[in-house]
């Protein structure tokens, strides 16, 4: 239900917020005392982050949005019925996106191309398409993209993900470019290896092959980053913090592990 919500309030959308990164922004963000419009596809986590949010913190309103990033028509039609009251976006946090598999391009399924170039680069080009004219028409705003250190790195067999997050990078930094006389903010956060349901999701529901990935190391967790796009949400209005790139301690580089038996 679309209840009015007070226009005064600070309002953030978190794409993916079902999950990892974008559920632990969802709930910094609440406990910030901004109201939210939170997005994903698995409608019944949606509603149940909604109605925990709602109880502890009454005086935040939240609005569930269920529909698929790569599904342009639904995206533009769910984001297009928002009332103005909901239009009023502080803070874009575009963060829906996934890895599929770990292989060759020689060997990758080009569905799993299909799947990461559609939500990770199209997905987010589609968010910001409606809710950057919302922010410009207000002349002020804040969109946070979530790339990737494989947006600054590649690695072998992540040819197409690292791909897609150097293009969020790229699109994050144009965007920086048009946004700017409009004074709208547009950041960067790259994490290194954060555990969330990432690994799970890129091997296709294998647990034991995701939580490898973990193995011997401290990784990152989700509110690790949640707390950096809420450092970067919240500078004054004239400190700009454009790119973040968070490792965890073990982690030097994509391909520099220091994991302990
Ligand atoms: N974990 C890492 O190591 C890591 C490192 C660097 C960057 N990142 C980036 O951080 C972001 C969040 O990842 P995470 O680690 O939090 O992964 P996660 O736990 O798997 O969460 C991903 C979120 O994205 C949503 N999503 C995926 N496809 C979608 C679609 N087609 N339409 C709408 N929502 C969709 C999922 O919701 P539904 O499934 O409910 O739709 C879920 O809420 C991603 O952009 C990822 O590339 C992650």
């Amino acid at each position: 239900m679309m209840g009015k919500r007070n226009v005064d309030r600070r309002l953030a959308l978190v794409t993916g917020a079902t999950a990892g990164i974008g559920e632990a922004v969802a709930r910094r963000f609440a406990a910030e005392d901004w109201d939210l419009v939170l997005t994903g596809r698995r409608s019944e986590r949606l509603i149940a982050l909604s109605q925990e949010l709602a109880e502890r913190f009454p005086q935040v309103s939240v609005l569930a949005l269920t529909f698929d990033v790569c599904d342009e028509e639904a995206t533009f039609a769910a984001l297009e019925g928002l009332s103005e009251d909901w239009q009023s976006v502080d803070v874009l946090v575009n963060n829906a996106g996934l890895s599929q598999s770990l292989e060759p391009v020689h060997r990758q399924d080009p569905a799993d191309w299909d799947r990461m170039i559609d939500t990770n680069i199209k997905g987010l080009l589609r968010v910001s398409r409606v809710v950057a004219p919302w922010m410009r028409r207000r002349g002020r705003g804040h969109i946070i993209n979530l790339g990737s250190i494989a947006g600054k790195e590649v690695y072998a067999n992540g040819a197409v993900y690292c791909a897609t997050k150097h293009a969020v990078e790229a699109i994050t930094r144009s965007m920086r470019m048009e946004l700017n006389p409009d004074r709208i903010k547009v950041g960067l956060i790259a994490p290194g290896l954060v555990e969330t349901e990432f690994s799970i999701v890129r091997f296709k529901g294998d647990r034991e092959r995701a939580a490898a990935v973990y193995h011997g190391l401290e990784p990152l967790v989700a509110d690790d980053i949640a707390d950096a796009v809420w450092y970067m949400a919240s500078r004054p209005a004239h400190v700009h913090v454009a790119d973040m790139l968070i490792l965890p301690t073990a982690q030097a580089s994509m391909g520099q592990i220091t994991r302990r038996p």
